[in-house]
């Protein structure tokens, strides 16, 4: 009889509150800086991955669509690594749904590696542990190192592959009381992912020092909150980090935004709203897209006000969820 190399999982995207902005070292995927997140119960990855001796080379199959090209390599690279940790020469066939809401471009790289390294774990047999699976899913992207937990997430930057990891933060529960509105803005421009975003910022911004010796009072002032379930100290620190952010982009060389006319009419609605007495605060990544963290006592007052510049589809609320990956098969 044939050993059975599969495993499936399901992990939750995350939105960094306390953004990760930039790389120490590419090959590994270590930060500059710390960063902070929530994740998201809405939008999630499930990825199953079968290992075989008889496979003759890696394959992806992406939402029932097989994949070629860079994304596929992109992969394949990711699989060597995991070869190597797992001392295999066992090619893969991927399956992947990702669980987002169609043409809203939030799909998510988070997501995907932290399902893929948490399959690949169970498939394997290698039995990591939070902290390693963390790692694991790092060295696809950044990100994902968050999405092996959920509720409010750190990633502690550390200096090299094995001091780089996330954690999960004690919240009380506070995350249930809290939900995320994603506007969903339609960009023209061409796209600059993060990837090549940061890389360019950390090598030429005038304002990257500036941004780096914030991140760490922001981390300390964020975490202050959520011990203390102070959603308008966390708010103001949030947005502050975000806008910061976006303005390192602003000192690239050459200088670059992700912000367009929606995304700013999007701010105004939050500003609009804090006046009107509901507080939330906005937050933006590599893209034109507005996330609005809301106290769900106010989340249909924020829906309201929204609805009145977009359109239906292009208003998705979510809750935090506090479920980190999960083997389901
Ligand atoms: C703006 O994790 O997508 O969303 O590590 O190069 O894959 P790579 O980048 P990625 O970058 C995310 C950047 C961000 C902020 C954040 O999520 O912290």
């Amino acid at each position: 009889m044939k050993l059975v190399n599969s495993g499936k999982a399901r992990a939750h995207t995350n939105i960094a509150l306390i953004k990760y902005w930039g790389k120490a070292d590419e090959t590994y995927i270590i930060p500059m800086n710390n960063s902070l997140s929530v994740t998201l119960e809405r939008f999630y990855t499930e990825t199953k991955v079968t290992f075989d001796p008889e496979y003759t080379e890696d394959v992806l199959v992406l939402n029932g669509e097989t994949i070629e090209g860079k994304e596929s390599v992109k992969i394949s690279r990711y699989m060597d690594i995991v070869r190597a940790q797992a001392d295999t020469t066992m090619y893969a066939r991927i399956e992947s749904e990702n669980y987002v809401p169609t043409a809203a471009g939030l799909a998510s790289s988070a997501s995907a590696y932290a399902a893929l390294a948490a399959a690949c774990d169970k498939a394997l047999n290698l039995g990591l542990s939070g902290k390693a699976l963390s790692r694991l899913a790092r060295r696809g992207s950044g990100s994902a190192s968050r999405s092996i937990y959920g509720g409010f997430v750190e990633w502690e930057k550390g200096h090299d592959d094995v001091s780089s990891y996330s954690f999960p933060i004690e919240a009380d529960r506070w995350e249930d009381d809290l939900a995320m509105i994603f506007v969903v803005i339609n960009n023209k421009s061409k796209k600059v992912s993060s990837r090549a975003g940061m890389s360019l910022t950390r090598d030429t911004s005038r304002f990257y020092k500036y941004w780096l010796d914030h991140v760490d009072e922001d981390i300390t002032a964020v975490k202050h909150a959520i011990k203390q379930k102070d959603f308008k100290q966390m708010g103001e620190v949030i947005e502050a980090n975000g806008l910061r952010m976006h303005a390192t982009n602003l000192g690239a060389q050459p200088p670059f935004t992700y912000m367009v006319d929606d995304s700013y009419l999007a701010m105004n609605v939050v500003h609009q709203c804090r006046e009107a007495g509901y507080p939330c605060y906005f937050t933006m990544d590599a893209g034109p897209n507005v996330k609005i963290l809301v106290e769900k006592k106010n989340q249909q007052a924020v829906l309201d006000a929204l609805h009145q510049s977009f359109s239906e589809d292009q208003i998705i609320a979510s809750d935090i969820t506090r479920t980190g990956v999960e083997i389901i098969e």
